[in-house]
């Protein structure tokens, strides 16, 4: 992990805030999500010199570890950075702490609060509290209410509260949870996180289209014929199934993650950059979108699950085979579907969303493919010349590419495509900070612009509830195609888009 103390350049380009007293309670500390993103996006945050002194981590789970246990277990698990930087690990460690907590049962969450009584005494964290539910989601709803019960949630300018995707499992269950999180906290104090929201190509979207002239005169429909958003990953389940099995594609990643990405590629530019001008376009614009096909959806979403594939020397195994997967499993490990946004702007514009596990490539990307220009004057170099494109990375290699025409050199007068490029990491010498790093921050200092506003969340489970439904009802209607690991997904997947004469981008 790198930090602005290594590039001074980096330094005179943020304009960061320091995080104010504050005690950060993570439940389910003893789990995953902990020690791959929590515990090192704090630490990077400590590195910047973004932390003070008067701070403190408190984990949480049911396992009875201690103070020190914790310590040794993020410090084994961060093996690599904490190695990197023992002396400032050292010193970052000692504002770990640790308190064995079931949320589920009154007793432990009314002895929590004892607990971070003393903290704030020994750490100065004066009562500002910000308590991160990483756990199940069929906990959100309990751990909310057990936490207001125990007057935990009182304060509305101290405490808040971090909430995980996925927020409820479809459009009524979201309406649910939201009521029920609401009469344990006011609307301010809930942070719906959704990383990536946190990846810097994401928020830069908002700038290069509003801090530009001269994109927005043709992000329309005038100019703009079809836009791609994909999200490939190499990874399978992993150790996930548990959760994964009754989550799938769809709502795993499509539901939260690509359509947060649709949502800030096609929102109006708001009235000012303050977080509920923000939150209303973004909402507005999932208010307006629908499948392009909410009649027979089954014609405008392909599902797929992973078989095996790779090589002798790396094995890849089934879906259906992974530790803890039924083995007639009918979870979806990939998912592509086409979206239309009824509005002034976008109407008539196909949007193409896709995502899926065990692809070929570790991919974030979105693809404004341009209209043609009316008359080709000149012949192309290339057997198929594609119209233009305005590629934004997502990740890797964050950036943006330009694909436009120039006359190719020689006597004739042909032209042929070239890319004029932007890295971040070539303009601004090291990669971007990890999503969790921005949010983590963010619901720290209370600011709720990179988090999903109530509305936004039941909007994007609304958008999908036609195929939720078939899904659960007719399921035979959204077959799960198979495609071989390490492919691009099913071969269905490509004629959803080439009945519209359209092929999704290959990288
Ligand atoms: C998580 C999903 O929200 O996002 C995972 O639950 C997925 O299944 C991950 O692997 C992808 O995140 P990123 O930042 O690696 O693209």
């Amino acid at each position: 992990m790198q930090s602005s103390l290594s590039n001074p350049l980096r330094i005179g380009l943020r304009q960061e805030r320091v995080i104010p007293p504050q005690c950060l309670i993570i439940f389910g500390a003893s789990g995953d999500l902990t020690h791959r993103k929590l515990i090192p996006a704090l630490f990077e945050l400590y590195l910047q010199r973004r932390i003070s002194s008067e701070f403190a981590v408190l984990g949480c789970a049911r396992r009875s570890w201690t103070d020190d246990i914790f310590r040794e277990k993020m410090c084994q698990k961060l093996e690599k950075v904490v190695s990197d930087n023992k002396k400032e690990w050292d010193e970052f460690a000692k504002y770990l702490f640790y308190e064995p907590v079931d949320l589920q049962n009154e007793e432990d969450v009314f002895k929590l609060g004892e607990r971070l009584n003393e903290i704030d005494q020994n750490q100065a964290t004066h009562g500002n509290r910000t308590f991160y539910l990483s756990v199940s989601p069929k906990f959100y709803g309990s751990g909310c209410k057990a936490l207001k019960n125990a007057g935990l949630l009182k304060d509305v300018k101290k405490s808040r509260v971090v909430i995980e995707k996925p927020f409820g499992k479809d459009f009524s269950s979201a309406k649910g949870l939201n009521r029920l999180v609401q009469s344990c906290a006011d609307e301010s104090q809930i942070f719906r996180i959704d990383h990536y929201l946190g990846k810097e190509t994401v928020q830069n979207i908002l700038v290069l289209r509003f801090a530009n002239a001269i994109f927005e005169p043709i992000w329309n429909r005038n100019y703009i014929a079809s836009i791609q958003i994909t999200s490939s990953e190499t990874v399978g389940v992993e150790d996930r199934a548990g959760y994964y099995e009754s989550s799938g594609a769809l709502r795993d990643m499509l539901q939260n993650h690509l359509t947060q990405m649709l949502a800030v590629t096609a929102m109006e530019p708001p009235g000012k950059f303050v977080p509920e001008a923000i939150r209303n376009e973004k909402a507005k614009v999932l208010q307006a979108a629908k499948l392009a096909n909410e009649i027979k959806p089954w014609e405008c979403c392909i599902r797929g699950q992973y078989g095996s594939g790779g090589n002798l020397s790396n094995p890849l195994k089934a879906y259906r085979d992974e530790n803890g997967v039924d083995p007639n499993s009918t979870t979806e490990t990939y998912i592509a579907t086409k979206i239309f946004i009824d509005n002034w702007r976008w109407q008539g514009v196909p949007f193409y969303l896709r995502t899926g596990k065990r692809l070929p490539k570790r991919l974030g990307e979105i693809v404004l493919t341009f209209k043609e220009v009316p008359v080709h004057l000149f012949e192309s170099t290339i057997i198929n010349p594609a119209p233009n494109q305005l590629i934004l990375r997502i990740q890797p290699n964050e950036g943006a590419t330009f694909k436009f025409e120039v006359k190719s050199p020689g006597s004739g007068m042909k032209s042929r495509p070239v890319e004029m490029e932007f890295s971040y990491d070539e303009s601004f010498g090291e990669p971007s900070d990890e999503g969790y790093v921005r949010l983590l921050a963010d619901c720290m200092l209370g600011d709720p612009t990179l988090f999903t506003r109530s509305d936004e969340v039941e909007a994007a489970w609304k958008l999908y509830t036609p195929l939720i439904e078939l899904m659960d009802n007719s399921p035979w209607k959204l077959p799960v195609f198979k495609y071989e690991s390490k492919t691009w997904g099913p071969p269905e997947a490509d004629q959803l888009l080439s009945k519209d004469n359209i092929f999704w981008r290959r990288p």
